[in-house]
């Protein structure tokens, strides 16, 4: 008998006193053990010193270096690559078992020092207290769902026999897979991606998001102290001109899971599909990208219901998720009302603080809040604003502190409706029907997530045919999904599809092999 279905990991009950003093407990353990500390980098397990390091900021107030990591080297990049290479030789032929016993030791591990990960995540990207438990329980998730899925394709799938021959259809690693990931998920992203290679048999080069590396150094720790060889993640961190086009472009590099933004994973695919000299294969590429997620309210709807969905996934995390709602289109008769309710919800919304839990915490550095700032500016000419529009201010602290802003009466053509701004702005549009709400949600490159909300079975039922997004909620909010339950991964310019967390992730790390052999 194999592992038996996992329940997804509860969060923190933080209404609890004795919970919330835990956290900030945490906080104080964090900031005593790892602030001013400088990381290395880990090659098969070693430490090594680039040339130079760089600052990590807390983004509550910019002022704070919180760590140092690494400036690897080119020379370094193609040790790392080498590492991978090497080890993929053993690797690549590991025990199933052996591989997912290693990810429920890591779920066992992680699962014991969730607070402490919480806190160094807020520490280096913001999320508040609520945000850092979402991922880092997603992490735990990760690990007791890659950890089924590893022996789950481990058994290969049947054929229809022949009478003097045995047939098998097994499934094989790929070789060397880097991961790039971005800031805003530096735990549950990076570690799906790398996880996916892993469970499958390959070796990984990761390179996290500058802005939050220790998030997944702690993780690669973890990983080889539940058991995994240090040879199989070589962990990189650095500039992209080093670290970018050069790992990419890396002959030796058979695979790149990506996961950040239209403009990279574009650019990424492209250079992939470049054979270079020594090349041996076509490289392959996940890239999962932006996304400008819509909320879809019809007359029917319970308006109350989906006030609260819109505001959480609007100005959750400032707004700084794939996943966000970004457009809220309503049908006309209820446009008003619905503006109402979500306007009155926001202004109830605290920006602070979140290393005090606040609702809403800062962006990730000054330059995203200018570059946010220059879409809310254009917006107020164009469209009509109800809430927010200006930066926030946070005494004592620098940081890219920006109210929830909202615009109602957005065109379909506006920047504001079709851009991703990637921080807390929501922009809503007029439906004259609900067919036409369908169409101005379709009218978009992007297809990640969308939430619609209706009462009505036949609408509904027109709704999950027609509304072109890889994670489609209907009634309910479109952030949050589970590991294991909401395979993740969008249509069009969102990305490849590839659906981390589901049935069919692993088919990407894996190539096919076909033996037929005469009895
Ligand atoms: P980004 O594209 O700027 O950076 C992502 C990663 O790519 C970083 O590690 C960066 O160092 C690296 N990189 C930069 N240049 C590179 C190059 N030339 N070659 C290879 N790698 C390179 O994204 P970001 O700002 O870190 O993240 C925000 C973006 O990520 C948003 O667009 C968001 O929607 C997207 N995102 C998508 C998903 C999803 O699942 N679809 C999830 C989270 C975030
Ligand atoms: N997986 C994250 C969510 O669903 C991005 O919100």
């Amino acid at each position: 008998a194999g592992l038996l279905p996992f329940e997804h990991e509860p969060y923190f009950p933080y209404a609890d006193p004795a919970v919330a003093q835990a956290q900030r407990d945490a906080f104080r353990l964090v900031r005593e053990r790892y602030v001013g500390r400088t990381f290395p980098l880990l090659l098969s397990g070693q430490e090594a010193q680039g040339e130079g390091t760089f600052e990590v900021r807390n983004p509550a107030d910019t002022a704070e270096v919180v760590w140092h990591f690494q400036k690897a080297t080119p020379a370094q990049l193609e040790q790392a690559v080498q590492n991978a290479k090497t080890a993929f030789e053993s690797w690549r032929f590991s025990d199933p078992l052996q591989r997912a016993s290693i990810f429920k030791r890591a779920a066992g591990l992680l699962r014991a020092r969730r607070m402490e990960l919480n806190a160094v995540m807020t520490l280096e990207n913001g999320k508040n207290w609520i945000e850092a438990d979402g991922e880092v329980a997603e992490s735990v998730d990760h690990f007791e769902v890659f950890a089924r899925e590893t022996l789950r394709w481990a058994q290969g799938k049947p054929v229809s026999p022949m009478p003097d021959e045995h047939v098998t259809t097994v499934y094989e690693p790929l070789g060397v897979v880097a991961v790039i990931s971005p800031w805003n998920y530096p735990s549950a992203i990076p570690l799906g991606m790398a996880l996916g290679a892993l469970a499958a048999g390959n070796t990984v080069v990761w390179k996290p998001a500058s802005e939050t590396p220790l998030s997944s150094y702690l993780l690669v720790e973890l990983l080889f102290q539940a058991g995994l060889p240090r040879d199989v993640i070589q962990f990189v961190t650095g500039t992209d001109d080093v670290l970018g086009d050069p790992l990419v472009d890396h002959r030796d590099v058979r695979m790149i899971a990506f996961t950040g933004s239209k403009e990279i994973g574009c650019r990424i695919s492209e250079r992939a599909a470049k054979v270079q000299p020594g090349q041996r294969w076509l490289k392959r590429v996940i890239a999962e990208m932006g996304g400008k997620d819509p909320t879809i309210v019809l007359a029917d709807a319970d308006l109350d219901d989906a006030a609260a969905g819109i505001v959480a996934a609007a100005f959750g995390y400032s707004g700084q998720k794939c996943s966000a709602c970004s457009r809220v289109i309503a049908e006309d008769s209820v446009y008003g009302a619905l503006l109402e309710k979500v306007v009155a919800r926001t202004r109830q919304l605290k920006v602070g603080l979140p290393e005090d839990n606040a609702d809403l915490g800062p962006v990730i550095h000054g330059g995203s809040a200018k570059r946010i700032m220059e879409y809310v500016q254009g917006g107020k000419g164009r469209a009509r604003l109800c809430c927010g529009g200006e930066r926030a201010s946070m005494e004592g602290r620098e940081g890219g502190y920006v109210q929830p802003t909202i615009f109602a009466d957005v065109e379909p053509h506006d920047p504001l409706f079709q851009e991703e701004i990637f921080g807390p702005v929501l922009a809503f549009t007029r439906a004259k029907d609900w067919q036409h709400a369908i169409d101005l949600a379709n009218d978009s490159e992007y297809g990640l997530t969308a939430a619609f909300y209706s009462r009505d079975p036949a609408k509904i039922a027109e709704a999950r045919k027609r509304i072109h997004v890889g994670n489609l909620y209907i009634n309910r909010k479109c952030t949050g999904a589970l590991s294991g339950t909401h395979a993740f991964g969008g249509y069009g310019m969102s990305g490849t599809n590839a659906k981390v967390g589901g049935p069919d992730y692993l088919f990407w790390f894996l190539q096919t092999k076909t033996v037929a052999q005469k009895y």
